[in-house]
Order: structure tokens, then sequence, then C-alpha cells
């Protein structure tokens, strides 16, 4: 049915740019997504450069990732640089207690994950230890990365084969300060900030970007202490939120067997991110209203049960149609709240929640969600342009959510391009976008969509859910036409 329309006004007015970094990711130790994912064992069938898994690097370097944030999550509150550097061989050993408890031989450490940077072409975005460790500890990790001059800790560098300074600059002060980072107030955490902060010193052309530790979901009140108290010392304040299906966490729900109204009520916590993003925001502008302060949303996705029979701390899940609708639904939101986020990562990139990939030994699959990423690149350091959307709800037991979200943008070479996604289960919507003043003649799209919502990608059949040429857009005078189908997610791109 073609019964629904909805109308969108797009403006040329804004200078605003669409930071590359929201399109950002996150790979912690933790269950298969450094170990048995990024860095596989050395008998592993696949190509490899040293132990990184490369057909997941290029897999990730098409979609252009922009960052990778590493250690943890949880796991970077106790994990010790200095444990990861050095011959293999000697790297101590230590229990992984927050993820099923297994033994982390830190042969994947700094230099490793560096590496793997530059392999993938993003910046690395390291999460030093507050909660375990001291200032000092941090402090000597900075200065072995980053310093260019003559160190004993930049002499141990060279002698770990790399002298040349790392130039890191995304950095992260503690993970989840207020759990399992140390379970501190927000008071408490602003002075540990402050202090650890001060020892967290920029060399020459190596200057931080320090990101603190920010709210959990709706925790306004460690926004408000920490705007208050840290301020602009601070580059970016990290916000963790995410889509649990059944929004309880003794039971979060399915990956992939749900029905429409668990679909409904998954979609409905998804689009909580917009009311998160916003009211931390308006909070961030009293203490900030020049906006030099970032909101990171530096874990992000949908967290369901894990797969049956796999490890409960491992945190492996399926990727089903309903989480590119998710992912869609995300970048948007961070798209349009592009002045204040300006950066995000996708927990947790490889076999971990929210993946962008999936690996069983030498096998590996994109989930839908990476299709989503691969789309939605063109809005990368793009211009924002922003959009007045007036869309139908869709309406499932009485209750209602907007059916349709959307995003636009403009690259360098003049190209537009705007990002739909259709929540609704069963009905197309039909969209009459008006483009003002933006000039183009001409309008082609690519879709994302399946039968059911909760298909997936298998090792038997990975390209169940694939991109695929868009033909319902049509130029209507200087209006763009388009039908979306149900759950799909669309980006039109409009060019001379
Ligand atoms: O992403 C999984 C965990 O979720 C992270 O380790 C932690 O920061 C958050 O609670």
């Amino acid at each position: 049915s073609y019964g629904q329309t909805a109308k969108a006004t797009i403006s040329n007015d804004s200078k605003l740019v669409i930071s590359k970094h929201i399109y950002g990711q996150f790979a912690e130790h933790l269950g298969r997504g450094i170990y048995d994912g990024f860095w596989v064992d050395k008998n592993m069938p696949v190509k490899k450069q040293d132990r990184i898994r490369m057909d997941i690097v290029e897999a990730l370097r098409k979609i252009k990732i922009p960052n990778l944030r590493w250690p943890g999550g949880c796991f970077a509150d106790e994990y010790h640089w200095r444990d990861g550097i050095g011959p293999r061989a000697n790297r101590p050993k230590m229990v992984n207690t927050n993820w099923g408890g297994v033994t982390e031989d830190n042969s994947f450490g700094t230099h490793e994950f560096l590496e793997l940077c530059n392999l993938l072409g993003c910046e690395p975005y390291i999460s030093g230890n507050v909660g375990s460790g001291t200032v000092q500890e941090m402090s000597n990790w900075v200065e072995y990365l980053n310093f260019d001059g003559a160190s004993p800790l930049t002499n141990l560098r060279k002698v770990n084969g790399h002298p040349e300074p790392f130039k890191v600059s995304f950095w992260g002060v503690g993970n989840e300060s207020w759990g399992c980072g140390g379970n501190m107030t927000p008071e408490y955490y602003s002075n540990e900030f402050r202090r650890y902060a001060a020892f967290a010193k920029d060399y020459h052309d190596a200057k931080l970007k320090k990101i603190a530790t920010g709210p959990s979901d709706a925790d306004y009140n460690w926004t408000e202490s920490l705007m208050k108290n840290v301020g602009t010392r601070m580059w970016g304040l990290a916000l963790h939120h995410y889509t649990l299906p059944t929004g309880d966490w003794k039971d979060k729900g399915s990956a992939t067997q749900f029905t429409e109204a668990d679909y409904f009520k998954t979609m409905q916590n998804c689009l909580k991110m917009e009311e998160l993003v916003t009211k931390h925001s308006a909070i961030m502008d009293k203490y900030d209203p020049a906006k030099k302060v970032a909101l990171v949303v530096d874990e992000w996705g949908i967290w369901t049960n894990v797969e049956p029979g796999t490890n409960p701390g491992f945190l492996y899940q399926q990727n089903s149609m309903r989480d590119a609708l998710i992912a869609g639904t995300n970048l948007n939101i961070f798209n349009n709240h592009c002045e204040r986020v300006k950066m995000a990562c996708l927990a947790q990139t490889v076999n971990v929640l929210q993946s962008l990939v999936l690996t069983k030994k030498e096998k590996m699959i994109l989930t839908p969600t990476y299709h989503v990423f691969d789309l939605y690149k063109v809005h990368q350091d793009a211009r924002f342009l922003p959009m007045k959307l007036d869309a139908p709800d869709y309406e499932l037991n009485g209750q209602k959510i907007p059916a349709v979200n959307a995003s636009a943008s403009q690259d360098a070479s003049g190209k537009v391009h705007i990002s739909f996604v259709n929540l609704d289960a069963s009905k197309d919507i039909t969209i009459k976008a008006n483009m003002g003043d933006i000039n183009w003649n001409n309008v082609t799209g690519q879709i994302l969509t399946s039968a059911k919502l909760t298909d997936i990608n298998t090792f038997e059949e990975p390209g169940k859910i694939k991109i695929a040429p868009f033909s319902g857009a049509k130029k209507e005078g200087g209006i763009v036409s388009v039908v979306l189908p149900a759950h799909s997610v669309v980006v039109l791109e409009l060019k001379n």
C-alpha cells in the first residue's frame, strides 16, 4: 500500500559538518572481538599480517571506518599497558574478570593495536586506566606513545620496533567510572579526571583530545556535574546508551526470534537516543554555549541475549534486519545533532554485540549493520543539510512512534545524500522532499531491506541481506518523490 505520505523540507542553510568520527567503532578485549576476531591464531588459514585478519581489515576499509576505540570498555580499567609490550613470550598473563574470566595472554597490546589502526587507515582512540591504574601509569603510556624526543620510555618504544611517535590523539580518561570503572560519584570522578588529565601531556604535534567518562543513559546529574567541574578541560564527554529489546538487563530478548510487538518495543527503546542526545546537549549548552566540548556516544547499539549455546560472558549475538534499522536510526540522530555529537563508536565491530562482521573459524560474514555503515559512509565529513520531516506514525497496539527518520548532507563534490529509515513493519511510505534552492537534476538510490525483520545473514547464506539498487525515487519539479518500502533503509544521491 502506498497509503501514507510524509513531507520533508531540506534546507541549504548550514555550515555544520557531519564529522566522519560519528562512524567510529569500538573493539574491547571481550569474547571473540579481539582474540579469534581481529587477532587470530597463527595457524588460521586466512590472509593475515602478523596475526591480524586481513579479510576483516579489507571489509572495514571499504566502509572507511574513521576510528577504533580500544582496549575497553570495562577492560580498560583493569588493563596495564606495560603487560602488552615487548617480546610476546615474555608478556605476563592476566584474568579478564569482566568478560568470562578468561586468561588474557596480552599478545595483542599497544603496538599490535596501532598496527591494526594503521592497516585500517583509521585513528586510534585509546581508553586509559583510571579505575585500577595510577596517574603515573597513564602519563607514562602517553609519553611512550607520543613523545618525539629522547627518554627512557621512547628508547623502549624504539627497542620494541617503533622509533617514530605514534601520535595518538583521542584519549579516554577511564571508562564508565560510575560503574565497572570504579563506582565513583560524578564529583569524585571530576577531580580524578582533572588530576589524570593534568599529567597526560601534549607532545609537540601530538595534542590529546581527552574524553571524560560521561553519563549512562539518562543520568543528567552526571552531565551537569562534569560540565560544572570539568567543563572545557575535556575535549569530549562520553555517553553510553544501548538498545535493549525488552528494556530488562536480566532478559534482554533474542537477537533473532521476536514478534512485531517485540520489534516495536525495541524501536521505542532505540529512539530514546534522540531524547538523550537532546537533553544532555541542553545541559552542555548551559555551561558551554560555544559548543567546544563534544558529546561522544562511544558505546551504542542493540544488546540482546547471547546466541544460545555461546559463552554468556562473550556477548556474541546475531544481527538481523532489525539491527540495520537501529543502526540507520541512530546514525540519523547523530548526523542531525552534529553540532554537538562529533564522535560515536558502535559496540563492538567484530563478534560482540551489534557487530559489523561475524566470524566462524576462517569464514567471515558482513551483517546488515555493516551494510548500513556502507550506505551511510557518504555522510562522513559532508556538510550537514537541516531537514524538517513531517512523517506519519507507526502505530501498534495503541502506541505510536514516528515511522520515518532521516538526515541529509552535501559532499565536497556537490552531491546531496539523504538517508531515510522506514520503521513501519508493513507499510510503504511516500515522501515528498522539497529541496528548496539546492541544485540537482538527477536522483538515484540504494536500498537495504529484506522480506522479514528477523532475517539474518548466516555463514551458509551470507548474502541474504545486501545492498540493492533502488528505483523508487523520481524528480517532480524541485521535489524528490520517494516510496520507502516497509522496514527499509534507503540512501538517495542527488546530483546535477
Ligand atoms: O560493550 C560492553 C560493555 O558495556 C563495556 O565494556 C562497558 O563499557 C559497557 O558497560
